[in-house]
This record gives structure tokens, sequence and C-alpha cells, in this order.
């Protein structure tokens, strides 16, 4: 059953000048384009009522199950100004495809891969004003659904979901573009455990980092970096992203990463930079590694630089990591020559400046014509 989604722009959308100065500087999830997209669910009836609307609060019932148990998926991509002046977006498809096994992870319904995608479609088209013209900028579009039937209950799932799409301008997500980040290794706290949620992007697995987040930040560091919740010295991946390392250097470097073991964030950028890779020639492998293993390669410089790898945070370089008891140190703590490649890379392809090859952008408005130009 094909879900149109019926427009209803705004009378009142921000001006010129207002947009300009919050493109200026769009920090990371702090502004919010004009519109969004709701789409409802209701058991026996499917999706229905896709509106794009004007951005702004919604109303819920005290008791709408969301708000007791947390029934909630979310999702994060990009929309990219192109070389060519078009506007794409990197493998929508991808991301759908997640929220849906996250969706069945939740007991959620799955929200078709098509309407997913039509709701990007019609929102970056609407907002496409809001879409910056800066490389090291982008449209941030995070798609979410959550339980909204009324009752407390927990004998079966909500039968009332509403997703929703909303955009937002933005920049680095840590602060200061390519300096890098510091990474407190939980020791206290796990995220997942195998059986659980870990390889779902619901809001419950960030709302049980935030503690361990917290304990990062006072003992200094930017970031939680997870380790597995069995044996607890596996490095799993990072409070926001998934977690690289190299091995080597120039012609001989070789990119590491955590094995996806069932309780990591299967990374749609950690997926590219293994493809990536290969498209550098890099070689690039899976596997465990263990904070022993970690501290040994680092100190011996058979690892030379780490970096963690998301949509928000694209290619972040990792200077070290800490715990309780011992600082690890990266190299020489400072951005590696191979973390800076696959980062620019990275940033060329979704920019549309370097061949599509693998057929990742998902183009949303066409490059103006040379008389509109
Ligand atoms: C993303 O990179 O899109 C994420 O979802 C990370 C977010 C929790 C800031």
């Amino acid at each position: 059953m094909t879900v149109n989604i019926e427009l209803k722009p705004t009378t009142e959308p921000l001006s010129d000048a207002e947009r300009a100065a919050i493109l200026a500087d769009p920090k990371f999830g702090q502004y919010f384009t004009d519109h969004m997209v709701t789409v409802k669910y209701t058991e026996g009836r499917g999706w229905h009522s896709a509106e794009l609307r004007p951005y702004g609060p919604i109303e819920l019932d005290p008791a709408t199950s969301v708000l007791h148990y947390g029934q909630e998926v979310f999702e994060g991509l990009k929309a990219y100004r192109q070389a060519d002046g078009s506007v794409a977006c990197f493998r929508p498809e991808a991301n759908a495809e997640r929220m849906a096994r996250s969706s069945v992870r939740m007991a959620m319904p799955e929200l078709p891969t098509d309407l997913f995608i039509a709701a990007i479609d019609a929102l970056v088209a609407q907002d496409a004003a809001w879409v910056p013209d800066d490389p090291e900028k982008s449209l941030y579009l995070r798609p979410f659904m959550f339980s909204t039937e009324i009752g407390l209950g927990v004998n079966r799932p909500s039968a009332e979901y509403l997703f929703m799409l909303i955009a937002s301008p933005a920049g680095s997500y840590f602060s200061g573009v390519g300096k890098p980040v510091t990474a407190w290794l939980s020791t206290d706290y796990v995220r997942a455990s195998p059986g659980g949620t870990g390889e779902a992007k619901c809001g419950g697995n960030y709302a049980a980092s935030f503690l361990a987040q917290a304990q990062a930040v006072a003992e200094g560091c930017d970031q939680v970096c997870w380790l597995d919740a069995i044996e607890r010295k596996y490095i799993e991946e990072m409070g926001s992203n998934n977690v690289f390392f190299v091995y080597g250097s120039g012609a001989d470097a070789r990119l590491f990463t955590p094995e996806l073991s069932g309780s990591l964030l299967p990374g749609i950028t950690r997926d590219s930079l293994l493809c990536a890779a290969d498209d550098l020639g890099i070689a690039a492998e899976e596997g465990r590694i263990s904070v022993e293993q970690l501290r040994a390669d680092a100190a011996s410089g058979a690892i030379t630089e780490a970096f963690g790898s998301g949509t928000a945070a694209v290619v972040t370089p990792i200077g070290g990591f800490r715990s309780p008891d011992s600082a690890i140190v990266i190299g020489d703590g400072q951005p590696g020559e191979v973390t800076a490649r696959v980062r620019a890379h990275l940033l060329a392809v979704q920019h549309g400046e370097l061949d599509d090859r693998h057929g990742w952008l998902h183009t949303i408005i066409p490059a103006p014509t040379a008389a509109a130009r």
C-alpha cells in the first residue's frame, strides 16, 4: 500500500537572514529546520496520516506508553550539498533497513523503506535552503519512532506508534574539527550484553549511557568507550560512534575495528569505511581487541592511530584512552595521516567530489541547470 505524504508547509519559515546566521555556526543538534514529517501507525490499519508540517511541539497524554517504557528507535543520516550544486543523502536505504531491524528487536512495526525514503525526500526538498554549502557542514536527519498507545500495562507491545523525521543543520559533533578526543574505558558500567538491545538503535541504550558518559567527562575525557559485558576486557564501541585502530603506516597501514559481536551497533559509517578502505588500497579487518592488547600495541608502536566513526562523528581522531589505572597514548596523541586520508575520502564521496562507485548517494534535488545558476 502506498502512503502519500500530504504537504502542509508553514506560512512562517525563518527569514533568510536568521537561517544564514544559524548556518554560519550550526554546532550539532541545536537548531531545527522549518518542517517535520509525521506518520501514524495503528494496528489493523497500518501506516497512515503521513504529513509534512511545520516543525513544532507535539502533545502526548501523560500515560503514553513511550514515556513509561521507552519503546523507541531512531536513526541518524545526513544530506549533503554536492560539488555540482545538487543535494543528496548518504545510504538512506541502509538506515531504513537498520531502523526496521531495531524495530523488530523492540517489538515495533517496521516502517517500509520506500516510506522512510519518501519522508526524507519530502523534508529535504521542502527545507533545501537549510542544507549548508560548506563541505564541513551538512543537514543531519533524525528519523525516530515511538509507541503512542495510552495505558500502563506491559503485557503486550503498544498497538499505536508515531514515526517522525526532523532535520538539524550540523557542524562538528565534537568541539574543534579534527581535534583528537580522549576516551574513558568504562569498567563500572556496560552498554549491552549478548541477547540485549545493543545492536538496536534505541533511545534506551543512550539513556543507560549517560552515567558512564558523565563519569568520562568527570575524568577529563570526551567520551566513554565501552567494553564487552561478559569478560569486561574487549573493546566494543564508543558512546556515540564505532572505533577503528590503525596498525602500521604509509603503504603498510591496516585498519582494525571490533567485530559485530551481537551487542555492538552496526554503524553505517563503519561499514562504509570498511568498503572505502579497499578503494583506498588500505587493508581492513574486523576482530576482537582487548584493553591489554591495545595497551601493548600502542606501547610498541604497532598501533599508530585510532579514530571514531559515525554519522555525527564522521571520522574523529582519538588521541588516547584512559581507565582508573592507566593511560594509553595513541602514537603521539595527535591526528594521524591515515585518519586524515580516510576522513577526506569519506567526505569527498559524501559531497559528490569522487565517483560514487558503490551507489551510496541518493539524489534528492538535482543540480541547477546552467540557466538557473
Ligand atoms: C549518529 O551518529 O547519527 C548518532 O546517532 C550518534 C548520536 C547518538 C549523536
